[in-house]
């Protein structure tokens, strides 16, 4: 397909994207970023106690200290479901990506209902996420996975990732058999090839949903805080997670709306 679009044509990013599966690139909206953090530190605020006169990055770093392990998968739940799936938060989150993600996808976008909030506490095992693709539990290949950190990552207190080339060079081993026993046996041929990713607060990470990635546990001694939301165009192929469950519309042309709305009343036309 890759030699139908000229890669000149293309944004430096959008190139990475085609080559790596996945490209780093800084948000064009940081002050609508900084507000997205704000929702965050002042619902983490409303809940827990501590922290007082924190910078918001020194607020998420050390939240570890104001929450005890037992009650952070209650805040976790809270804030996935009252930020989530917010609808102004969600539009938040999308204008930080939208500049961007228009290469990657296209204009007509549909998102992820609920925005995902990962709280990773310094060496807190439930924070371990096993190496997987996001396609092998239903996604459609053409989404794409937008991964804002809230607070500077790195090391383990980041997620690893394998490239393109070596995640479909791992998935034709797999093709060809015999399958890995475990997913832990996957994880050690997987992982000595993957790259930790180190990224600022107010980078965007946008990755393709066929490639491999995970967390370990958090070694170091402040706490990990990210969002992550899918993205796909409206009219791409779905995987089993379809539109209006899993996706809603952010973003359609006129000659769409007029097409849905006629398909919606008198039906779809077949040829
Ligand atoms: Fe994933």
């Amino acid at each position: 397909m890759s030699q139908n679009m000229p890669p000149q044509t293309r944004r430096p990013h959008a190139a990475a994207f085609v080559q790596d599966g996945f490209c780093v690139v800084p948000s064009q909206q940081v002050s609508i970023l900084e507000s997205v953090r704000a929702d965050v530190v002042a619902y983490l605020r409303s809940m827990t106690k501590g922290g007082a006169g924190l910078t918001d990055e020194a607020y998420l770093n050390a939240f570890h200290k104001f929450s005890a392990p037992t009650a952070l998968n209650d805040v976790r739940v809270g804030v996935h479901k009252t930020l989530g799936s917010s609808e102004v938060f969600r539009q938040k989150v999308f204008a930080c990506a939208r500049h961007h993600l228009e290469d990657l996808v296209g204009n007509e976008i549909v998102m992820q209902r609920q925005v995902g909030v990962v709280i990773q506490a310094p060496r807190d095992p439930a924070g371990l996420l096993a190496l997987h693709t996001d396609c092998w539990s239903g996604c459609s290949p053409y989404e794409v996975v937008l991964w804002i950190p809230l607070v500077d990552v790195h090391d383990t207190k980041s997620m690893y990732i394998c490239d393109r080339a070596q995640t479909e060079r791992h998935l034709r081993e797999i093709k060809a058999g015999p399958a890995p026993e475990s997913t832990a046996a996957l994880a050690r041929r997987v992982r000595p090839g993957a790259q930790d990713l180190r990224m600022k607060f107010g980078d965007l990470l946008f990755f393709s949903s066929i490639l491999m990635h995970g967390a370990e546990e958090n070694q170091t001694d402040e706490t990990r805080f990210v969002l992550n939301v899918r993205f796909k165009s409206l009219f791409s192929p779905y995987g089993t997670k379809a539109i209006g469950e899993t996706f809603l519309p952010v973003n359609y042309l006129p000659a769409t709306e007029v097409g849905l709305d006629y398909e919606g009343e008198f039906g779809a036309v077949h040829a």
